[in-house]
């Protein structure tokens, strides 16, 4: 599996080591985790910082926005240099403008939903998206506990790709760590992990782990 570490469970004034780190550890991806206070109960860090974040390192970017309003903010996020730009199906706005937006501009463009939403809200987009992003914790925070009730939707998904042939990845985001991660596997493609990876004692490692999966 390919590894997206969170950052927003590292320490922020260490980050440029840390992403040296990361580098060293084989990490696949960062990813960058924009929460506005709106969507979410919690704020992170908008467009310039993540510029800022991208420009200290060559790992590609995976940016997850969970705000209310990612039309409105698409642009600022796609200076960001990332590879995929990922927005949530409750939020507001035109759907196939943003996925279409984020094309135009030479991104790649996921699709998430929260546990509660059944994957049919995400279906008619399934054919146009190059990655879809099942969240196994309520977004807001790192650290929380791994959903079970999440399985269903992930084995479905894997299965919806594999009979009509679309080409998305599958990615998956929240409690993933040693118990989780190998029964995730059989079904996505790119696994999250803040505090897994960050609050161990070996990012190495962690990674490492995950990687073999
Ligand atoms: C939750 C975020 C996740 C989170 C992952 O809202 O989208 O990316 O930081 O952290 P862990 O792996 O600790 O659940
Ligand atoms: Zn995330």
């Amino acid at each position: 599996m390919k590894v997206s570490p969170s950052i927003i469970a590292t320490e922020f004034l260490n980050l440029k080591h840390t992403l040296k780190e990361l580098e060293k550890a084989g990490a696949d991806f960062i990813h960058l985790d924009v929460m506005d206070g709106v969507f979410v109960n919690n704020i992170t860090f908008g467009p310039d910082i993540a510029a800022e974040i991208m420009e200290n390192t060559a790992i590609p970017g995976d940016t997850h926005l969970m705000i209310q309003n990612p039309e409105k903010y698409i642009d600022r996020f796609l200076e960001v240099r990332t590879e995929y730009v990922t927005f949530h199906i409750e939020s507001e706005g035109n759907k196939d403008r943003i996925i279409d937006r984020i094309k135009e501009k030479g991104k790649k463009a996921g699709i998430t939903l929260n546990p509660a939403t059944p994957l049919s809200e995400i279906e008619p987009y399934l054919k146009k998206v190059d990655l879809v992003l099942i969240m196994t914790v309520h977004p807001g925070f790192y650290g929380q506990r791994f959903r079970e009730d999440a399985f269903e939707k992930l084995k479905l998904i894997k299965k919806i790709r594999d009979s009509k042939g679309y080409d998305f990845l599958i990615e998956v985001d929240g409690g993933i760590n040693d118990k989780t991660a190998p029964l995730v596997a059989p079904y996505v493609d790119i696994v999250v992990s803040g505090s897994f990876i960050f609050k161990g004692d070996n990012i190495r490692d962690r990674i490492s782990f995950l990687k073999q999966l």
